[in-house]
């Protein structure tokens, strides 16, 4: 089981790529379902989780094609004979429940793995089941799989009880082939829907509202195939500005955009950073020490969770005291016993945790619970005095790709253990 070991200590210096976004690119590689035609991506993140998900497509009859060098990949999904996602993928990707909308409006029938909860939380997909069978899909859930079974989908108005990300996504591409229009309301409005979107509009559909809460899609017969660039990872992003914050570094991350992280970048303003945003590239210098900020997470422009452990992090070696309310995920705080094993100074109240900064955290041996929370553990160890092992990594392989360079040519001390 990999350790990563880190000695702190070093303000992060200088200029690293971000990788394109993990949660743009596992909808998207779904979306080549959709169609006979090849698909060609660009911009592809390595990470394991991708890896997972070309796995299942491959099993589904999907031929893949990768260039992990050049970063694309091609899918041709002209014959799909096995329209199913089994257990022993679904449990380690719980985004592959992101081929049941596909399967089902390509090939009228899927059986997909009931994805079992994770770390941060049940994170049931009720709605994404509510939402194929107002489209007209028999589903029943048997032996923890979901069978859909319709000849054709059917234009519907759907309504999610609460934003979900993948549930949009999910039913959003099935519409694209049904028969007549779907609108969903209460849509999630997250930038990674929009590149979804895109690319789907791209293929030949008729989608309007990506971006809002209210989404319309007209159906198609059929889809072709397209060429799309994948778009910047805004969590990487945000994650390696939080790092160097931390550390009162100065750094500037290129082949990426500010402009999905408007709620992120106030904050590290708010905590004492000068923050500069170009085109395509974001610019940090951090104070000597940050500034306690307070967070709360909320769908998308809202501040977003998947931020929500990496704040919580900065804050530990803040000036102050600030308060992180979680109301996406109901149980997204594993990293805080980990962090309090650094020296930190975290009181837990039900979705509400308050951190009172140290002046110093001190080295230890952690583990990681799940891929933000390894992300805040790094972050900690980045600035606590002596080494720090982080226990469990696969789970940041999941979603920060080649992570030991990127920090490396930052200056920071950090290697893998086997
Ligand atoms: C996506 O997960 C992201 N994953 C998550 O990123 C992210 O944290 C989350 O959206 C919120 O922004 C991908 O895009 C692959 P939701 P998703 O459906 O779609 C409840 C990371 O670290 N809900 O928006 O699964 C759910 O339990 C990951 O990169 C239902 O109750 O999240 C949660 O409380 C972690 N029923 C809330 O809604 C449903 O049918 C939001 O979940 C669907 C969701």
């Amino acid at each position: 089981m990999d350790k990563l070991l880190i000695e702190g200590g070093v303000r992060l210096t200088g200029e690293i790529g971000i990788s394109g976004a993990k949660n743009a690119a596992l909808p998207l590689l779904c979306a080549a379902l959709l169609t006979r035609e090849a698909v060609t991506y660009t911009n592809v993140p390595q990470l394991n989780d991708i890896d997972t998900l070309l796995k299942l497509l491959a099993r589904m009859g999907v031929k893949v094609s990768r260039d992990l060098a050049a970063g694309t990949v091609t899918l041709d999904a002209s014959v799909l004979d096995n329209p199913v996602a089994p257990y022993d993928l679904v449990k380690t990707m719980r985004a592959s429940i992101l081929v049941l909308g596909p399967l089902v409006a390509r090939c009228g029938e899927a059986r997909v793995s009931l994805p079992g909860g994770c770390a941060i939380g049940a994170r049931p997909v009720d709605q994404h089941i509510k939402g194929l069978q107002a489209m007209g899909a028999a589903v029943r859930v048997e032996h923890g799989d979901v069978h859909a079974t319709v000849p054709r989908l059917k234009g519907a108005r759907l309504f999610t009880d609460m934003v979900t990300v993948t549930g949009t996504e999910n039913l959003m591409m099935a519409a694209c082939l049904a028969d007549g229009e779907t609108v969903i309301e209460n849509a999630a409005r997250e930038p990674e829907v929009v590149d979804l979107a895109n690319c789907l509009i791209g293929m030949g559909a008729r989608i309007t509202g990506a971006g809002t809460d209210v989404i319309r899609i007209r159906g198609v017969e059929r889809l072709a195939g397209t060429t799309h660039r994948i778009m910047p990872d805004r969590i990487e992003t945000g994650t390696y500005l939080c790092a160097a914050a931390a550390t009162g570094g100065e750094i500037r991350l290129t082949n990426t955009s500010s402009c999905y992280l408007d709620a992120v970048i106030d904050k590290l303003m708010d905590a004492g950073c000068e923050i500069v945003c170009e085109r395509d590239a974001i610019g940090l210098k951090a104070p000597a020490r940050l500034s306690a900020v307070s967070v709360r997470t909320a769908p998308y422009p809202a501040f977003p969770t998947d931020m929500q452990a990496q704040f919580m992090a900065i804050n530990c070696v803040a000036s102050g005291a600030a308060v992180i309310r979680e109301t996406i995920f109901e149980n997204r705080f594993m990293h805080a016993v980990e962090l309090q094993r650094l020296g930190a100074d975290i009181r837990i109240d039900g979705n509400t945790a308050v951190v009172q900064g140290v002046s110093h955290l001190q080295g230890a041996t952690v583990m990681a619970t799940d891929l933000r929370a390894s992300a805040s553990l790094v972050i900690a160890g980045l600035v606590a005095e002596g080494e720090t092992v982080i226990e469990r990594i696969y789970h940041l392989d999941r979603g920060y790709e080649r992570l030991e360079d990127k920090l490396t040519a930052l200056g920071a001390r950090v290697r893998r253990l086997a």
